[in-house]
């Protein structure tokens, strides 16, 4: 995969630190609620992994799968909640955790989906924030990075399917895209 990156945008030692400050963040807001986390797929899941083993106390966990760009990096317009949560969220303190927010369409449709169950609190933690894309002025309560306009990779993020197994998050060389032929 080394060979196809192009440069790293957050590197391990940043993202560790930053997941260290978050999660102090969070221990102080949820320590006397009983928190529910409920996970975007497929994006989430490495920043999700490492987040709740930082947590102390004991949290409910649930995912939700939504798809927005299938296999492209450009936003089909439409996001989808393929397979939805299963856990009982009302009267609960409930945590959204995706991996970016870009236009927000996938946040807001879950968090619209999520809120008709009635939860207690509702509050979103994402790990990447494209701010230059969002039309309004929605903003996710707990944020790590802010990033530009590149469609990035790694660290759980995908450009069709692959590279989530990276340990960081980095661009990709123009010819990846291109050899895939679908570049935005
Ligand atoms: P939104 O609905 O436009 O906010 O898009 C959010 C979803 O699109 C995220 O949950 C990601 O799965 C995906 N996405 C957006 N930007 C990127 C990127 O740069 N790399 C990989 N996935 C992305
Ligand atoms: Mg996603």
């Amino acid at each position: 995969m080394e060979k196809d990156i192009a440069r790293i945008v957050v590197n391990e030692e940043q993202i560790r630190n930053k997941l260290q400050e978050l999660s102090k963040t969070l221990i102080q807001d949820y320590k006397d609620k009983d928190c529910t986390i409920i996970a975007i797929l497929n994006g989430s899941l490495v920043f999700l992994a490492d987040l709740i083993r930082l947590i102390p106390f004991s949290i409910r966990l649930d995912t939700i799968d939504a798809s927005t760009y299938g296999e492209s990096t450009f936003p089909k317009g439409e996001t989808r909640i393929i397979r939805n949560f299963k856990i009982d969220i009302e009267g609960r303190h409930v945590l959204v955790v995706d991996d970016i927010m870009d236009t927000g369409s996938t946040l807001k449709r879950v968090l619209e989906d999520i809120g008709q169950f009635n939860p207690r609190s509702l509050k979103s933690c994402i790990l990447l924030n494209r701010l230059s894309r969002r039309r309004d002025g929605f903003r996710p309560e707990y944020c790590c990075f802010g990033i530009g306009d590149d469609f990035v990779v790694g660290y759980g993020l995908d450009y069709n399917n692959k590279y989530r197994n990276l340990p960081y998050i980095a661009v990709l060389k123009d010819e990846c895209y291109r050899r895939e032929g679908l570049k935005a």
